[in-house]
């Protein structure tokens, strides 16, 4: 490991976006470690790619407490190359962690309770030896918390100083609106939602039960979107486009299942390939520029992506050069992309539409 100091000229490489109506701003891209941060990858590829992502101007690093594997191992992971690397730079990043899925098989390891979040945040503190994380969020709606609960807790995480900002992911539009208007009556607005979106789920674009989409209760709301999975977990990159390579995400029998690849699909991502060159990008390339481009109010704050190697990194990045598209390549990219049916996330927000 050798002595690390960033690149002096990093905050010029990317744009950065206000958050809603917060005044924290956030990178256009920012780096998930969902996996690739886990007890199954080599610690020096780990400290690579960050390190190369903070270089580039990307300030914001998202983790949760079951990110793995085991759970917990990408922040612990995280924890020692932070200390090593990055502490001298705490006050220029934004650390995120979560809590809502399943971390544990005790009552208090899934949900939205108090008990669950309370002690989940100070887990997380401990495993990445932080005194603080800048956004917190509950992961997922449950049903079986009332809202109050869930919200209340999320107000006295602030009050405590153990996390600057909260934020809320894969709530539909009516709930949504439920815990904006409930946190604003606590003085303690939400700052963010971190939905899935990309080419092929479009399910936050989608009018809920009142006609509201997510994006456009999330605009009005004040709140940010981060949006996770824009590549739909690889399969909007080169990569699936002549079968399964044994070091993908595919191959690894893990979230990205392998009958996704179906004839149709990969018939699909082939034709997003040829318009995607047509703008002289790559398919991740202008899966990014696609998510981040200009809708107005409802403009997505930041792509949040993952990567497997510092190539990745570098060359989806490049997607900001042009995140511009004319009426035509958006009629062609509405015309060819269906979708996948891939949110495994939506049984979640399905789950729960109401406080
Ligand atoms: N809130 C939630 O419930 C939730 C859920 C999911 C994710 N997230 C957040 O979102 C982050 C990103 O999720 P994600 O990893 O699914 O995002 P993604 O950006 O859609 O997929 C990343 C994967 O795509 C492949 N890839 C990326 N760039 C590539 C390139 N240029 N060429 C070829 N392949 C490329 C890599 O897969 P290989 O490993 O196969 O190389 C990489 O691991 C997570 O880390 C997490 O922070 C949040």
């Amino acid at each position: 490991m050798t002595f690390y100091a960033p690149a002096e000229d990093r905050y010029e490489k990317i744009p950065y976006r206000t958050v809603g109506r917060s005044g924290l701003k956030l990178p256009a891209i920012s780096l998930g470690l969902w996996h690739n941060f886990g007890d199954d990858k080599p610690l020096a590829t780990q400290r690579e790619i960050l390190r190369y992502a903070y270089d580039s101007g990307i300030t914001h690093f998202d983790l949760a407490n079951n990110y793995g594997p085991e759970p917990g191992a990408a922040e612990k992971n995280f924890g020692r190359i932070f200390k090593e690397d990055f502490k001298p730079f705490r006050d220029e990043m934004i650390i995120s962690s979560k809590a809502g899925w399943v971390m544990n098989d005790s009552p208090y390891g899934f949900g939205g309770s108090r008990k669950y979040l309370m002690s989940s945040l100070d887990a997380s503190l401990e495993r990445m030896g932080l005194d603080y994380v800048d956004i917190f969020y509950h992961h997922r709606p449950d049903a079986d918390t009332p809202l109050a609960e869930t919200m209340y807790a999320l107000r006295d995480i602030v009050a405590s100083g153990k996390a600057l900002y909260v934020g809320i992911s894969s709530y539909g539009p009516e709930l949504t609106r439920e815990a904006v208007e409930f946190m604003e009556d606590e003085g303690c607005p939400l700052l963010i939602h971190q939905p899935s979106y990309s080419m092929v789920n479009r399910w936050v674009e989608e009018p809920g039960e009142d006609d509201t989409s997510l994006l456009e209760e999330a605009a009005d709301g004040g709140l940010g979107v981060i949006a996770f999975s824009p590549l739909a977990q690889g399969m909007l990159t080169d990569k699936y486009l002549n079968g399964i390579p044994e070091d993908s995400r595919a191959a690894a029998g893990k979230s990205l299942q392998p009958d996704w690849l179906n004839e149709e699909n990969v018939a699909m991502i082939r034709r997003l390939n040829d318009i995607a060159s047509a703008r002289g990008q790559s398919l991740a390339q202008m899966a990014l520029s696609w998510v981040l481009r200009d809708q107005g109010d409802e403009t997505v704050t930041s792509a949040l992506i993952g990567a497997s190697s510092v190539d990745q990194l570098q060359s989806n990045i490049e997607a900001l050069d042009n995140l511009d598209f004319t009426d035509e390549e958006l009629t062609a990219i509405d015309e060819t992309a269906h979708d996948a049916g891939i949110n495994i996330w939506g049984k979640a927000t399905e789950a729960r539409r109401h406080g």
